[in-house]
């Protein structure tokens, strides 16, 4: 599956699938500009030249509007953009939730890929071309207790991209939804109880809720962003892709 000089743009591209999302899409020929607020784990892609990184708060319009700019002057045409980028909740009851805590989800999970779509929408618009991947979860299809606020966020991000989907099929661009399963990153324990033990967890609570018997790895989710992203997927827009092992059976 070849992304020969594509040009993806990346958000989240420091935590866990974001980092093996760039792997895999580099290996498959694209160009890839990385961005997060914090690139300190993309330095083994540091020299590329069909790699730049953008160290930047993606919640800042402006930093968004910079990011796709420098990634246009230097690749040309923005052929695809992948949400990655997101924040845990560890599970809480309602009653204890913060608004401040609230926005905090919304905004990072929600608000954030608002911002990179229409970013994106401008450049993919002009060319009359383009492929977006945002990064839900399974706990939108099957959700957990004491996550009320997060699995709200990726429901958010799933109905924006389908109504995204809708209004830029004219336009030949492709918006799908990914829904990862328990993916085994950093971002997986922290959706443990307060003081609870997170390797147990893991292996117990997640790692047993997967049907196949495995937790997700982030090449796992790699794969099928470049499989969303590649010429393949043409036909396929305003789709929700679980690669969950079957958690949201
Ligand atoms: N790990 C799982 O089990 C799992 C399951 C389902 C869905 N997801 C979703 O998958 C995506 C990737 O998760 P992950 O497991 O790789 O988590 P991760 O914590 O490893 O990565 C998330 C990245 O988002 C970045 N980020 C957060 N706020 C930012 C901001 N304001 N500006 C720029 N970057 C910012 C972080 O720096 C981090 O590098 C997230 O959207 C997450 O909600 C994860």
């Amino acid at each position: 599956m070849s992304l020969n000089d594509k040009t993806v743009v990346v958000a989240g591209a420091g935590g866990g699938m974001g980092n093996a999302i760039v792997g895999a899409l580099l290996e498959a020929g694209a160009n890839v500009v990385g961005c997060d607020i914090n690139v300190d784990s993309l330095s083994n892609y540091k020299g590329n030249r069909t790699f730049m990184d953008i160290e930047a708060n993606l919640l800042d319009e402006q930093a968004v509007r910079t990011v796709f700019q420098k990634a246009s002057d230097q690749f040309g045409v923005i052929n695809g953009v992948v949400n990655a980028a997101g924040i845990a909740q560890r599970s809480t009851p309602i009653e204890d939730i913060s608004l401040d805590h609230w926005h905090k989800i919304m905004d990072i999970n929600m608000t954030m890929t608002f911002l990179m779509c229409r970013e994106a929408a401008k450049y993919m618009k002009q060319e009359q071309a383009g492929s977006i991947v945002n990064i839900g979860s399974v706990s939108t299809t099957r959700p957990r207790p004491g996550l009320q606020s997060y699995v709200a966020s990726k429901g958010a991000v799933e109905s924006f991209s389908k109504a995204l989907a809708l209004e830029l099929a004219p336009f030949k661009i492709n918006v799908n939804v990914l829904h990862p399963g328990p993916c085994d990153t950093n971002m997986l324990g922290q959706f443990a109880q307060e003081g609870a033990n997170v390797d147990e967890v893991k292996q117990t609570v997640f790692k047993d809720s997967v049907p196949l018997g495995e937790l997700l790895t982030p090449e796992d989710i790699a794969k099928s962003v470049k499989f969303l992203l590649s010429g393949d997927a043409s036909m396929i827009t305003g789709s929700v892709l679980h690669v969950d092992g079957g958690r949201s059976v």
